[in-house]
């Protein structure tokens, strides 16, 4: 259930070849790209992409892998598909990307959300294990690999889906392709329940309960459905998005402040550190190396 917090150093920058890059929505595009010897690579892990030759953007941009292809098959070309929002320099330049461009790719990097059978609650096995996910936006990058996993599993898994309205919804299809249990909201209910994604999930934690919730979305919604999450004494894992640099660990610009792991529990968090020092209690992880999925009770949400 925890993370080691060490990098994953087998990870090696690839000279990548671009197979499409389609417009899904109007600020979504997917890209997919070839990968030979494709590692294997586990929900929330991400890959650093470099975009151009050019100098400006020299940095690479953290992306999580949505999809993977071509495992185990002798004849398909391998790799994985990205899905991105353009919001600023970088990802304006990736839509300009053309099948047969070369990419530079460094990963898969990071941890990604930890595997629900590890929780103790799945003593029994799958059976009955209930699983939401809770996603905004361009936040429902790491949950396709996640619903395919368990796809076939005798868990219940949920998806929670919400944007601002019918084009903030990517890969909205392809959830309900896999005929994945999901529900979705919209703040302008253009599609969907007219609301905040925050809102399902307190309504399905009080209609249902939970065993693990896992959230990926911008960090309002994540201290949101962390608050939600800790009121329901239900454990909740959060991916999140801090811009990098390096995506290693080496350079410190994606810290982000924690509450020392060693002192939360299920319970009883405050208690426990009420006993401690500002300076024991608290310190700084790095969302690259010892995330980007953390135990969302061990972020320091007012500080973030
Ligand atoms: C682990 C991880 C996984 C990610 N997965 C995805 C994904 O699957 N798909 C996707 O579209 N994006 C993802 N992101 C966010 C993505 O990396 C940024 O949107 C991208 O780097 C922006 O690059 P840019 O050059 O276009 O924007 P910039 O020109 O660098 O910035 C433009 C604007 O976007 C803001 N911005 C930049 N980076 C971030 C960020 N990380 N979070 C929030 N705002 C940011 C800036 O503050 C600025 O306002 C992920 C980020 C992380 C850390
Ligand atoms: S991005 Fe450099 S330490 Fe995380």
């Amino acid at each position: 259930m925890h993370f080691s917090g060490k990098p994953i150093l087998r990870s090696k920058n690839k000279l990548a070849t671009v197979l499409y890059n389609k417009k899904i929505l109007p600020f979504y595009y997917k890209l997919g790209m070839s990968w030979e010897n494709l590692p294997r690579i586990e929900p929330g892990q991400f890959i650093m992409l470099r975009i151009s030759h050019q100098v400006d953007p020299l940095l690479r941009r953290p992306f999580g892998v949505y999809k993977t292809f071509g495992q185990g098959a002798m004849s398909k070309k391998q790799g994985i598909e990205i899905i991105y929002k353009v919001v600023g320099k970088g990802t304006k330049l990736m839509t300009d990307l053309k099948p047969d461009d070369t990419v530079d790719i460094l990963g898969p990097l990071g941890n990604g959300f930890p595997n629900p059978l590890s929780s103790p609650f799945a003593k029994g096995g799958q059976r009955g294990l209930n699983i939401i996910m809770v996603a905004g936006g361009i936040g429902i990058a790491p949950f396709y690999l996640l619903a395919k996993n368990y796809q076939r599993s005798a868990m219940s898994l949920k998806l929670l889906f919400g944007g601002r309205g019918k084009d903030d919804l990517p890969g909205f299809e392809d959830f309900q392709k896999l005929d994945s249990n999901m529900d979705i909201s919209t703040e302008d209910g253009s599609i969907g329940k007219k609301g905040l994604v925050t809102d399902l999930l307190k309504k399905e934690l009080s209609k249902k309960g939970a065993h693990i919730v896992y959230a990926c979305g911008p960090k309002g919604m994540l201290k949101e459905v962390a608050g939600i999450a800790e009121k329901a004494d239900v454990p909740c894992y959060v991916s999140l998005d801090n811009a990098m640099a390096c995506g290693i660990g080496a350079c410190l610009g994606c810290a982000v402040k924690t509450v020392r792991s060693s002192v939360f529990g299920v319970r009883g968090k405050k208690e426990i550190n009420s006993q401690l020092s500002t300076r024991d209690s608290q310190l700084y992880k790095m969302v690259c190396k010892d995330g980007p999925v953390f135990n969302a009770r061990e972020i320091a949400w007012e500080e973030l």
